[in-house]
């Protein structure tokens, strides 16, 4: 399996110096923070913003200023780490994943420069605005075609299952030029990929986890030989036409593990987007009822939405050198946690953080996409499909509502957050 950035190295970061503060209570698995973790991160920020959590393992960072200055060194902050499993890999799934021909190779958000820029450069085309203006109409029709299938069905409906998974995941499977047929096995493989890198998976799990992360990785390098034979109107193609123009541009594997690594970032994390601004809105009636009046609010609404709950809580960087951040020594080696949760909360940055307001006039400073020369590729098309999926429910499900017998629950996730299940009736 080599040196794929997918599995850790197994070193062990250093001790905290002893000027640092230290908390060993802070875990992102705890019940109380996966139900709610803003309540907990305020106290944090205020107390101690910058602190060592020795039992996960990481510095942990709270603060805006602290999050955004780690982002932009990126020539002290690397970001080698950002896919490792954080629960360690066990020997039985770690000898699955040994096989040769599983060998993903670091290529956007764990790659260094230069060969970072090199392949971000090509990639980001197949994301442009000429592109997202192309899909934009493929999406809405898709959006109308399940919203009307859920709400056909009759209440109460399952959102996730009916619109939430299919809608990001069929428009990141289409627009790498993975078949049809084959989605709701890509969906399972990308649940699976989830719950092995940033979730608790046991022993048995983690086994299975790997032969389907193999069975993944084997169907990337099958649709890139496919491609190569028939190109097509996709991406992988267009990745092999500046291969074919320039072998030294791009490799054969590094396409591959673009594909492994887009189609994976492309879905999960926008299906939590759309559940979370569900439920912002339908816990609000008011701002439900405004963007019904006022769907031209739905954009800005929709940046409020990635500021005030994220899908993405968290993000990784591991110190290349001793260096220090906010008056804290950093040794060489340390594992930082960056909280983009409580970075979007800071009261530093945000007035009244803790008000869900979609008049906010700063929403857009969020820094759940990131931020510096890994600033994600897909923000747009996840804002996108928000937008699409709000627009078409306020349009055609004026009285959705969230079901009251269904009490929200949160799925335990280092760094993503999004309910187990969203339940809705109209
Ligand atoms: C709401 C949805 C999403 C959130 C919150 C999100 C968040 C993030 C974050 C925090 C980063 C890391 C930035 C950094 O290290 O500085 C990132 C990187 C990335 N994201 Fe997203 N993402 C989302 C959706 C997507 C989608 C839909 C795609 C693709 C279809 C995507 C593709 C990527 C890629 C390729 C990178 C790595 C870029 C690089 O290293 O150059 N993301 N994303």
């Amino acid at each position: 399996m080599g040196d794929s950035g997918y599995f850790g190295t197994g070193q062990k970061p250093p001790a905290a110096p002893a000027d640092c503060p230290v908390d060993h209570g802070f875990s992102p698995f705890a019940d109380g923070y996966v139900a709610d973790p803003y309540g907990e991160l305020a106290r944090r920020r205020r107390e101690t913003p910058v602190f060592h959590a020795p039992d996960l393992g990481y510095l942990v960072l709270t603060r805006m200023s602290d999050v955004a200055e780690v982002f932009k060194r990126d020539d002290v902050f690397a970001s080698e780490n950002v896919q490792e499993p954080v629960t360690p890999v066990c020997a039985a799934a770690a000898a699955r994943l040994a096989v040769n021909d599983f060998n993903p190779v670091p290529v956007l958000s764990n790659r260094a420069e230069p060969g970072h820029g090199r392949i971000r450069r090509h990639v980001q085309n197949g994301f442009s605005g000429r592109r997202m203006r192309l899909l934009e109409p493929v999406i809405r029709r898709r959006a109308e075609t399940l919203v009307d299938a859920m709400l056909a069905a009759g209440p109460p409906g399952e959102f996730s299952a009916a619109v939430g998974h299919a809608l990001p995941g069929e428009t990141i499977y289409r627009l790498v030029g993975f078949p049809e047929a084959d989605d709701p096995m890509l969906m399972d493989w990308s649940r699976d990929r989830l719950a092995f890198t940033w979730g608790r998976a046991d022993e048995a799990a983690q086994v299975a986890i790997a032969d389907s992360m193999v069975a993944y990785w084997r169907y990337c390098v099958g649709h890139v030989a496919r491609r190569r034979d028939e190109p097509a109107d996709d991406l992988t193609s267009e990745l092999l036409a500046v291969h074919a123009d320039d072998p030294s541009a791009l490799t054969p594997e590094e396409i591959t593990s673009v594909l492994y690594g887009l189609s994976f970032a492309g879905h999960e994390i926008v299906s939590y987007l759309l559940a979370n601004a569900l439920i912002c809105l339908l816990t609000r009636r008011e701002e439900w009822a405004a963007l019904i009046a006022e769907p031209d609010r739905i954009p800005a609404t929709v940046e409020e939405v990635l500021r005030f709950d994220s899908p993405q809580t968290s993000w990784r960087r591991v110190a290349r050198e001793d260096t220090e951040i906010a008056g804290t020594r950093v040794l060489a080696g340390t594992r930082i946690f960056l909280s983009l949760a409580g970075a979007n909360h800071d009261e530093a940055e945000f007035d009244a953080p803790e008000t869900f307001d979609m008049g906010r006039e700063n929403a857009r400073a969020h820094i759940s996409f990131g931020r510096g020369v890994h600033f994600c590729l897909g923000n747009r098309l996840a804002t996108m499909e928000a937008v699409i999926l709000l627009e078409t429910l306020t349009a055609r499900a004026p009285t959705l509502a969230l079901s009251p017998d269904r009490p929200l629950t949160y799925v335990p996730n280092f760094t993503l957050r999004g309910p187990a299940e969203l339940w809705l009736t109209w």
